[in-house]
């Protein structure tokens, strides 16, 4: 079996989102200090709390861009409610499964979402 399944391998090639939001209203940054790698998420959430947009930065491995790849794609169009529920293990799954030594790239998609979502809450107030 190869190491990586087709997915991780299609979203690490041509990663889904990349970029930068301007106008972004919740904006998060997470890094593994293990392995160094970091990831910012921008959020674009409207007026009825669903994120219009979202664009990531990965600087990492392969599995972590392919990670946030997969995880903007999941919290697109959705309410803020369902994107705080995404865990590393459902971006996992939609890839069709990582290497057991390669979760922790999915833990950081996770941690990212919920940092940008963090500091949407907190700009609100
Ligand atoms: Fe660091 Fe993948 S090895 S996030």
């Amino acid at each position: 079996m190869a190491l990586y399944s087709e997915k991780v391998m299609d979203h690490f090639r041509n990663p889904r989102n990349v970029g930068v939001i301007d106008d972004a209203n919740g904006i998060g940054e997470v890094g593994n200090a293990k392995c160094g790698d970091i990831m910012k998420m921008y959020l674009k959430i409207n007026d009825d709390e669903v994120i219009e947009d979202v664009k990531f930065e990965t600087f990492g491995c392969g599995s972590a861009i392919a990670s946030s790849s997969m995880a903007t794609e999941l919290i697109k169009g959705k309410p803020i409610s369902e994107a705080m529920q995404l865990t590393n293990a459902a971006v996992a799954e939609a890839l069709d499964g990582l290497p057991d030594y390669k979760m922790h790239c999915s833990v950081l998609a996770e941690e990212a979402i919920k940092s940008a979502l963090d500091d949407y809450e907190s700009r609100k107030k």
